[in-house]
């Protein structure tokens, strides 16, 4: 790690002893971080980000040492998925303890508690020695960061931010809860299939609609945006669809994959998402390109559906909830 790093790391340790609030990278997104156990920093995030006082948050770690504080019990189930995927892009349900402060868990009797995979991440919350409280860096609604960048265009100079470059995933967590049947209530990249070949029984999505009682952020307005989008399915021409748009003199934003990229119009505005081929570069442009459209003077954003298998799934999650929110 370079000196200007370690130095803004160091700032940052400073900032979230005395009460504040830092952005910092994972490799999911950017998080959003606070003292997990100062409730008046904490509410600085839910006011920073106008989020709703009943969307709880993810609590990050750095070491097995610092889950035992913050949770009551381990189940076998649980213990499983922490050998298997942490550190790791996955958020794990546990019985809180008494420590934690129901701000964070939005009076819910659980927690979500996350190891990031990230050595900036990682060192930053060795340093402070306590566990962050961290959401995505984005007015609630809007795409999560995974640039520091993003954060900028967001909040100005408002929010101090470790500069880590990209997320190399660039979609947030999947979150797993265990306690009775076990559901995954957020899609990302670690997969029902990953996790099912760990616990060996069935694993459930918790659906869109039902969800609202179990995660309860899912039920937001989510990754939407300035313009409205609309998403392609797979079997239409997403080109044709361009064409006629233009005809009918609207300005495009066309988020796609390279193989559409190279045959857009000349008159459309596009962002390259990566290869059809590689899920991965897709799920890692896929907030840039929602982010860069903000920039532009478009009325509508046109964006590519992907085959919902693998990483494939979560990034039509996000597609899907992003057009669906206008
Ligand atoms: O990848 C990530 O998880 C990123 C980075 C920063 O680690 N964090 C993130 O946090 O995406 P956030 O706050 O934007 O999303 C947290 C999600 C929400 O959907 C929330 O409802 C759910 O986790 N959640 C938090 N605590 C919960 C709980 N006790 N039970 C069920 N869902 C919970
Ligand atoms: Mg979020």
């Amino acid at each position: 790690m370079n000196h200007i790093l370690k130095s803004q790391v160091r700032q940052a340790v400073s900032i979230i002893k005395n009460g504040g609030i830092i952005a910092f990278p994972t490799e999911t997104v950017y998080g959003l971080g606070a003292n997990v156990f100062d409730k008046k920093a904490i509410q600085k995030i839910f006011d920073a980000k106008n989020r709703p006082a009943d969307n709880p948050l993810i609590v990050h770690i750095s070491s097995l040492e610092m889950l035992n504080q913050l949770v009551t019990y381990i189940s076998p189930k649980n213990k499983k998925l922490i050998d298997a995927f942490w550190p790791g892009p996955l958020g794990i349900v546990f019985p809180k303890s008494e420590f934690v402060p129901d701000i964070v868990t939005a009076g819910l009797d659980t927690v979500v508690i996350r190891f990031p995979d990230h050595p900036i991440a990682q060192y930053f919350i060795s340093e402070c020695n306590i566990p962050i409280a961290a959401p995505s860096v984005n007015p609630s609604g809007k795409p999560s960061s995974t640039h520091h960048n993003h954060i900028i265009d967001y909040f100005g100079k408002n929010v101090f931010v470790i500069e880590g470059d990209f997320s190399t995933i660039g979609l947030e967590s999947s979150v797993i809860t265990t306690i009775n049947k076990p559901t995954i209530l957020r899609q990302g990249t670690i997969s029902q299939a990953d996790i099912q070949n760990i616990l060996k029984v069935p694993i459930y999505i918790a659906e869109k609609n039902t969800s609202t009682v179990q995660s309860p952020g899912m039920k937001y307005k989510h990754y939407a945006p300035n313009a409205p989008i609309k998403l392609i399915p797979l079997e239409e021409n997403i080109i044709s669809i361009i064409q006629d748009y233009i005809k009918d003199e609207y300005r495009i934003g066309a988020l796609v994959s390279s193989e559409n990229y190279t045959q857009l119009p000349p008159n459309s505005i596009g962002f390259n998402l990566g290869s059809q081929n590689d899920y991965a570069e897709i799920s890692a442009h896929l907030y840039d390109g929602l982010h860069f459209f903000d920039s532009q003077n478009i009325d509508i954003i046109i964006a590519e559906s992907f085959q919902p298998i693998g990483i494939g799934v979560a990034i039509m999650d996000r597609l899907s909830r992003a057009a669906s929110t206008h």
